[in-house]
């Protein structure tokens, strides 16, 4: 065999082609289907932009209001789903919503039809029903009874009127609104290539899904929120902060919410976030959170000469923290977002499919003679 060049982690690897978003890391621009990030967020929805994503273009009104009404119907959940719920009602909501995905398969007429509109038709079913997995869970641990989907709310304020009992207001709503239109899509992140490689043997929709929920869950992909809350709770005041990180970096420790595989520069999500939690913060009369977080940032300044930086995730928790979100639910909400950009992806994979299966460098024994068991000695 010719020497292998190793690539651990694929670093540095371009898979495939895509269409569905460009990531500068370096100039930390970020675009989906070509529009910026800056331009989607001041201005456009999760609804709209789960739309651009899976289409390709911007809707017309008339094209969103049919998307829009399609989410809205396809909210409530097969009884079956929630009596699963009600089974594993105290696992972690990450592993509630994998596996009532997983589940959902086989209530799902179209589970084994890969066609484009099929596949719209799942994407659409499974975008509306994260978000009421998530809240009917929260509530049923708690010993509540989950909070049926309401039609008249767009997707993001219908999802907190489900979680808390109450319609929100519209800052709150939008704020969590402007969160997912964020999360939506981020090229060959973890998950999204969990997703690809599913995708390219030919399973189904759902399969696929169900791997990327699973690989979303780890800390050093989605599950950086919910650390970076713990870590500002921890730290509990401002003036905490600059000897924490010091002390957190001197013992060879990692700060969350920091680092990224592409940007070497701000991640361009990462602004949004930042205004929509100092805005929260002073509306909700809890700057304290902010202004941690702040101090964490400038203590971690000097590490931007290594390319490290504040990525999606550092600000992202303080928003849904103040949005009386609890701290486990930070990684799902992140799922209820992705899933458009999932979608986006099998889509992708499937209109020129090949199947995903890279090389390992075989660094172990040779021609082994096989040695019967009589003859082989004992460890001491
Ligand atoms: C997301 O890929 C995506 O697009 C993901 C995402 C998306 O939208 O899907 O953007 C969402 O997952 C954001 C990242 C959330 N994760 C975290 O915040 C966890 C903390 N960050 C990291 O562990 C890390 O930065 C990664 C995993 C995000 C990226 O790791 P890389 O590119 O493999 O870099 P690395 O682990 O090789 O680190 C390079 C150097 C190391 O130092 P040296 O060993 O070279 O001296 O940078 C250091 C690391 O120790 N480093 C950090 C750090 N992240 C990297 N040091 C302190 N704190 C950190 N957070």
């Amino acid at each position: 065999m010719a020497d292998q060049e190793v690539y651990r982690g694929l670093k540095g690897v371009t898979v495939d082609v895509t269409e569905a978003s460009f990531i500068d890391g370096e100039a930390g621009k970020l675009l989906y289907r070509g529009y910026n990030i800056h331009d989607l967020a001041e201005h456009s929805t999760f609804e709209e932009t789960t739309y651009l994503l899976w289409h390709g273009k911007l809707p017309t009104r008339r094209e969103l209001e049919h998307f829009d009404s399609q989410l809205r119907v396809s909210r409530t959940l097969p009884p079956e789903i929630l009596e699963i719920i009600r089974l594993i009602k105290s696992a972690h909501p990450m592993d509630v919503l994998r596996t009532a995905v997983s589940a959902l398969a086989a209530f799902d007429p179209d589970v084994n039809d890969n066609s484009f509109e099929a596949n719209i038709r799942k994407g659409i079913r499974l975008t509306a029903q994260f978000p009421t997995i998530v809240a009917a869970h929260a509530r049923i641990r708690e010993g509540k009874e989950p909070v049926p989907p309401n039609p008249n709310l767009g997707h993001a304020a219908n999802f907190l009127y489900m979680l808390h009992g109450k319609e929100p207001d519209e800052v709150s709503a939008r704020a969590l609104d402007v969160d997912l239109i964020l999360h939506a899509e981020h090229g060959s992140n973890a998950s999204a290539f969990s997703v690809r490689v599913t995708a390219s043997t030919l399973a189904d929709m759902h399969a696929a899904i169900v791997a990327g929920i699973g690989t979303l869950k780890g800390p050093l992909h989605g599950g950086a929120a919910e650390a970076v809350m713990a870590m500002v709770k921890e730290i509990g005041k401002p003036e905490n902060a600059e000897a924490y990180v010091k002390k957190a970096l001197a013992e060879g420790k990692r700060i969350m919410g920091f680092g990224h595989r592409v940007y070497k520069t701000e991640d361009p999500r990462a602004r949004h976030l930042r205004k929509l939690a100092k805005e929260m913060g002073e509306r909700m009369g809890q700057p304290e959170w902010y202004q941690i977080l702040t101090k964490v940032e400038e203590a971690m300044a000097p590490l931007r000469e290594k390319g490290i930086y504040v990525n999606v995730d550092f600000y992202s928790g303080s928003v849904y923290y103040l949005l009386g979100i609890p701290e486990d639910l930070f990684v799902p909400i992140f799922a209820m977002s992705r899933i458009s950009g999932w979608v986006t992806q099998v889509l992708e994979q499937w209109k020129d499919n090949v199947i995903i299966r890279p090389l390992l460098k075989y660094v172990g024994p040779m021609d082994l003679p096989y040695v019967p068991i009589d003859q082989r000695v004992e460890a001491a």
